[in-house]
């Protein structure tokens, strides 16, 4: 069967191989909603400034009511001769309406359809997207307020560092996806302009008026160069590094939660539901659904070099080449969406085991800037202070004593102006308390900083 659609032009029909090779409907049917509304807004339009009869119009606009019911149902009868969603359904169209559905296409062109329809996929993708993780945050501030107090040791070089809180943390978590939730609507700004208009890449002979289809689609804004708008692809570029960037942060918390419930840090119990077993070792308990995050990562960040290699280079206008933006679009929806479905179901759900936090916390003279900073509040220039504490750990170092477990009479021996208020900052509790500012891990600090967060997730709803 040779391609109706161009068949004019053509002497031979497409070689069966090329065909389905250059095919498309297999996956962007997943935009066929997009499309019919494109199609609806588009024929209204023509109908609204005398190209399209109302007869017509009511035609196609019946006839896609129709469609789009039989696509939902799963009962359309995609066709890979046809080579995709545009001319899968334009071709039905003219099925059952004849006529009318021929003259769909007036004043447009795939090129600007197909621009279209993505912009409003990534639209609703970004609404789909950030109320995961919208519900990812709440997870994430219920996790941070039950353990505001906890201590536990904070790491750098995944050295004993500093005492700080377990809510401090799971804040820091909060922030991130909060900077993710910020980078998709700004993305989103870019995502909703309007290419329909553009036609193939120079505009179109035909009265249109394009701000009547704006209104119909809800676009904020029309583009304003038609060679660019059918072009254009770096709207899914952003909101794949976006995406990418938030698969970061996840694999980031899942490498963490990995390392937390494993027996030697003991610090968190996962709940059995999100943990598998193993087939050999009975007791084996497996963090797989962080794995699983922490490995996805690796296809998400693998789609946006994808993009940006896809669009290098391009030459104006439309080519091709952009057909292959829709897998690496829709797997990255589709993997982002659902790992940050199972953080939101997981976080909250964690259970700390504050004991094991404060024992690890004691380990690695986790108070020796704590007593630094004592030093210099007694008058030392900070950089001797740092050396007589340094003298300090290594004898603690040799006595397997932590700093608090030393006499006054031992700490006098490293500086004399040392007196038996030392202990208070070199307690676990006081160190986090005294670092009581904004940004700080003190728990009064924390509750402020989930407060704050807490108000303004349900400002922004
Ligand atoms: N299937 C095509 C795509 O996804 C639609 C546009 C085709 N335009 C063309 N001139 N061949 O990009």
């Amino acid at each position: 069967m040779s391609n109706t659609l161009w068949g004019g032009r053509f002497t031979e029909s497409t070689d069966e191989f090329v065909q389905a090779f250059t095919a498309s409907v297999t996956f962007d049917q997943r935009m066929a909603q997009q499309d019919i509304n494109c199609s609806r807004a588009h024929a209204r339009m023509l109908g609204h400034v005398g190209v399209l009869s109302e007869q017509d119009v009511n035609d196609i606009l019946s006839g896609l009511a129709a469609i789009s019911a039989e696509i939902e149902a799963g009962e359309f009868p995609w066709s890979v001769a046809l080579e995709d969603v545009h001319m899968n359904i334009e071709a039905e169209l003219t099925r059952r309406i004849g006529d009318a559905g021929k003259r769909l296409h007036t004043g447009r062109s795939r090129n600007d359809q197909v621009a279209t329809d993505i912009r409003l996929y990534v639209r609703d993708a970004i609404d789909l997207v950030c109320s995961q993780a919208k519900r990812l945050q709440t997870g994430m501030l219920t996790l941070a307020e039950a353990h505001a107090d906890v201590i536990m040791p904070g790491f750098t070089h995944l050295q004993t560092a500093q005492p700080v809180t377990f809510g401090h943390h799971v804040m820091a978590w909060f922030e991130m996806i909060k900077r993710d939730v910020d980078r998709f609507n700004d993305c989103a700004k870019r995502v909703d302009v309007m290419p329909l208009g553009a036609a193939a890449l120079a505009g179109t002979p035909y009265p249109i008026d394009r701000e009547f289809s704006r209104e119909q689609l809800g676009f904020n804004a029309v583009t304003a160069n038609s060679l660019d708008a059918v072009s254009d692809r770096d709207f899914a570029i952003e909101f794949c590094a976006a995406a990418a960037i938030t698969m970061t942060h996840l694999s980031r918390m899942a490498e963490e939660l990995v390392l937390w419930s494993c027996a030697q840090f003991d610090f968190i119990e996962l709940p059995d539901r999100f943990c598998t077993g193993s087939s050999i070792m009975p007791q084996k308990k497996n963090p797989d659904v962080p794995e699983l995050v922490r490995g996805k990562t690796g296809r998400v960040n693998g789609h946006l070099v994808s993009l940006l290699t896809l669009m290098k280079s391009q030459p104006l206008a439309y080519n091709k080449d952009n057909q292959e933006d829709k897998e690496p679009l829709f797997d990255t929806v589709d993997t982002l969406h659902d790992s940050l479905c199972a953080f939101a179901d997981m976080i909250p759900a964690i259970i700390p085991k504050p004991e094991n936090m404060y024992m690890a916390a004691k380990k690695g003279f986790a108070t020796a800037t704590d007593l630094a900073d004592y030093l210099v509040r007694k008058g030392l220039p900070f950089r001797e202070a740092h050396e007589v504490v340094g003298n300090a750990v290594r004898f603690g170092v040799e006595q397997q004593r932590d700093l608090s477990e030393m006499t006054i009479e031992e700490l006098q021996g490293f500086h004399s102006t040392i007196t038996d208020d030392v202990f208070d900052v070199l307690t676990l509790e006081g160190s986090v308390a005294s670092r009581s500012h904004v940004g700080g891990t003190a728990p009064a600090q924390v509750r402020q900083a989930i407060a704050t967060a807490r108000a303004e997730l349900e400002r922004t709803g």
